[in-house]
């Protein structure tokens, strides 16, 4: 008969010798599915947005990083910590003072005073961290982690220790980032822009013979320029070009596209207003007049007539 805790144990010690019969160690520039799927089990036990998870070696490690990505996230460099906290360090008077101030009113629990601090931190732009090295993995009895057992919810976790049973395995875990093409209805932003867009390059190629024609969806349209609308053959690559080097100096970027690079690409970052739906218009017809400006002149005809000689990339 073993006792129960010797057969979990045994469990343990069985999983490890599974482990290394199959894979001992890489180096994290080989994917191996092991780590995303423990990453999704350790995940499975975070309440909310606590989804993201990055395995480090240490717990020292994981607050390295945990305190890093949260002054890069907010811009502010200062850190709190309790003074008899494990990584005490980094204190700063002026936010000291919050906290010191209401330990002093002994009568507020420990529970109160981290709502209130967490309350205080984000009302200043903070994040806040929960150090569970010492406290997660269910060692408190009453909950999975411990900020379970103050009421606060972290923005990140760090975990170190009881993760690897002792092995050197720890980790940061964060919230999950805001989906910004969801919340600020850019999808539908491409639509209705897309849309306006299309109408108006529409009155364009209407009335200007080189623009052939006008393809798109949404925020992704091409400029199809042609010789004429009756033979169709693509403007030559180099007056397009023209035209493109043109809207840039106003101020809108293009991008080129084609067989016979005579495309126009319009994929402008999402976010576009109708008004600047209406400047590239107008830089685009600027671009367009320019164009025929320039054929009318000596020397656009002239390099017109300059043949370049087609020089093979590779001589066999
Ligand atoms: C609460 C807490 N955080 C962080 C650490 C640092 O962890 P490590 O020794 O894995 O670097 C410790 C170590 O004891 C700890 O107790």
């Amino acid at each position: 008969m073993f006792s129960p805790s010797l057969l979990q144990y045994r469990r343990v010690v069985a999983a490890l010798d599974k482990q290394m019969r199959t894979l001992w160690h890489t180096s994290n520039i080989y994917l191996h599915p092991g780590i995303h799927e423990y990453a999704t089990k350790l995940t499975d036990k975070l309440p909310g947005d606590l989804k993201v998870a990055y395995i480090v070696n240490s717990g020292s490690e994981a607050n390295d990083l945990a305190m890093l990505m949260a002054r890069l996230y907010t811009g502010n460099y200062d850190i709190i910590s309790l003074r008899y906290g494990h990584d005490d360090i980094s204190l700063t008077y002026e936010h000291y003072d919050i906290i010191s101030l209401r330990v002093q009113e002994e009568l507020i629990s420990f529970q109160k005073i981290l709502k209130g601090a967490y309350k205080a931190v984000r009302a200043k732009g903070g994040l806040c961290i929960s150090d569970e090295v010492q406290t997660g993995f269910g060692r408190l009895g009453s909950e999975y982690w411990g900020f379970e057992t103050h009421n606060v919810m972290p923005d990140i976790v760090t975990m170190a220790k009881g993760i690897g049973n002792g092995f050197p395995m720890a980790a940061v875990v964060t919230r999950k980032g805001r989906n910004v093409i969801d919340d600020e209805k850019l999808q539908e932003n491409c639509d209705i822009v897309g849309t306006y867009l299309m109408k108006k390059l529409a009155k364009l190629r209407d009335e200007y013979e080189i623009l052939g024609d006008v393809r798109g969806k949404g925020l992704m349209i091409g400029l199809d320029f042609v010789n004429d609308k009756k033979s169709r053959s693509p403007l030559p690559a180099a007056d397009v070009n023209d035209m493109m080097e043109d809207c840039k100096e106003m101020g809108l970027l293009l991008g080129k596209a084609g067989l016979h690079s005579n495309v126009l690409r319009i994929k402008p970052p999402m976010c576009i207003t109708l008004s600047d739906a209406d400047f590239a218009i107008d830089v685009i017809e600027k671009s367009i007049k320019n164009h025929y400006d320039r054929t009318k002149t000596q020397s656009y005809k002239m390099r017109q007539n300059v043949t370049v000689e087609r020089v093979p990339m590779f001589t066999p």
